[in-house]
């Protein structure tokens, strides 16, 4: 870490984005370029989210969002996707106390209902015992797809209509807003893709309207800190228009 602390001077305290939401692609590709098996790269992924979600909480960020898994990945083999879960439940399993401890709070987006029982006892344990904490919400996207979770929300409100709670003139932007799964959190400010493809992969598609892409060729398991703090960097300078002028 101390290698890295002079990195962290550059940052502007007072301009730090609020959510920062990632896409953490390319452990296949680190796999590969080393003869390993791609469930390799998956394993040394895990180190660099246990790095970023410890200096997001040392930077004092309020909400991180990772990729972990999308709807579209069931379409993989199997034995990866078990293995997927598995390392996820090995992550909580080891992480959990120390998250506890610097009070971040676990936040789960996607469909977990579908997950095993061994997978959702471990989500459920880890979001019961950090449900109170107010540090760094730590938000991990499961089983998630955009659409999905587009299609969800509107089924939602179409249940309110037809049970005459609500008429479509209170359908606006504010609301579908909090019929997402991300109701309780702002929109991202930053959203960091690794491994160099340039799309979004069905992420979070109606809150990053207005985020700041910064993509990277490092591989997922290749980044860390200072990769972070990099991208943070870039993102102060950037100037955040919103359509209007200066
Ligand atoms: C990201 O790495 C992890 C998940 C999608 C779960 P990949 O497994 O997609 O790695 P590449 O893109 O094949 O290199
Ligand atoms: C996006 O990566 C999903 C996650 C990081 C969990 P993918 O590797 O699945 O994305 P594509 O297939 O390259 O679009
Ligand atoms: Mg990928």
């Amino acid at each position: 870490m101390s290698k890295n602390i002079n990195y962290r001077t550059k940052l502007n305290s007072e301009t730090l984005p609020k959510h920062i939401a990632i896409i953490m692609d390319g452990n296949g590709r680190w796999a590969k370029k080393r003869l390993l098996p791609r469930t390799a790269g998956h394993r040394a992924g895990m180190k660099s989210l246990r790095k970023v979600v410890e200096t997001c909480t040392e930077l004092k960020i309020q909400v991180l969002t990772v990729y972990a898994f999308s709807t579209e990945n069931w379409k993989r083999p199997e034995g990866e996707v078990s293995y997927l879960m598995e390392l996820l439940v090995e992550y909580l399993n080891k992480e959990i106390k120390e998250l506890h401890d610097n009070n971040v709070k676990i936040q789960i987006i996607g469909d977990i209902q579908v997950l095993n029982n061994s997978c959702k006892q471990e989500i459920n344990r880890a979001i019961l015992m950090t449900e109170n904490n107010t540090g760094l919400i730590f938000n991990i996207a499961l089983n998630y797809g955009s659409r999905t979770e587009i299609i969800y929300a509107i089924k939602q409100v179409a249940e309110q209509i037809q049970a005459n709670l609500i008429t479509i003139d209170d359908i606006n932007e504010q609301m579908l807003s909090n019929t997402l799964y991300t109701s309780n959190i702002p929109d991202p400010d930053l959203l960091i893709r690794t491994a160099g493809e340039m799309r979004l992969s069905n992420f979070l598609l109606w809150q990053i309207a207005y985020s700041e892409l910064w993509i990277t060729e490092k591989l997922w398991p290749d980044f860390g800190e200072k990769d972070l703090i990099k991208a943070i960097v870039d993102y102060q300078k950037r100037d955040r228009r919103f359509g209007g002028i200066k």
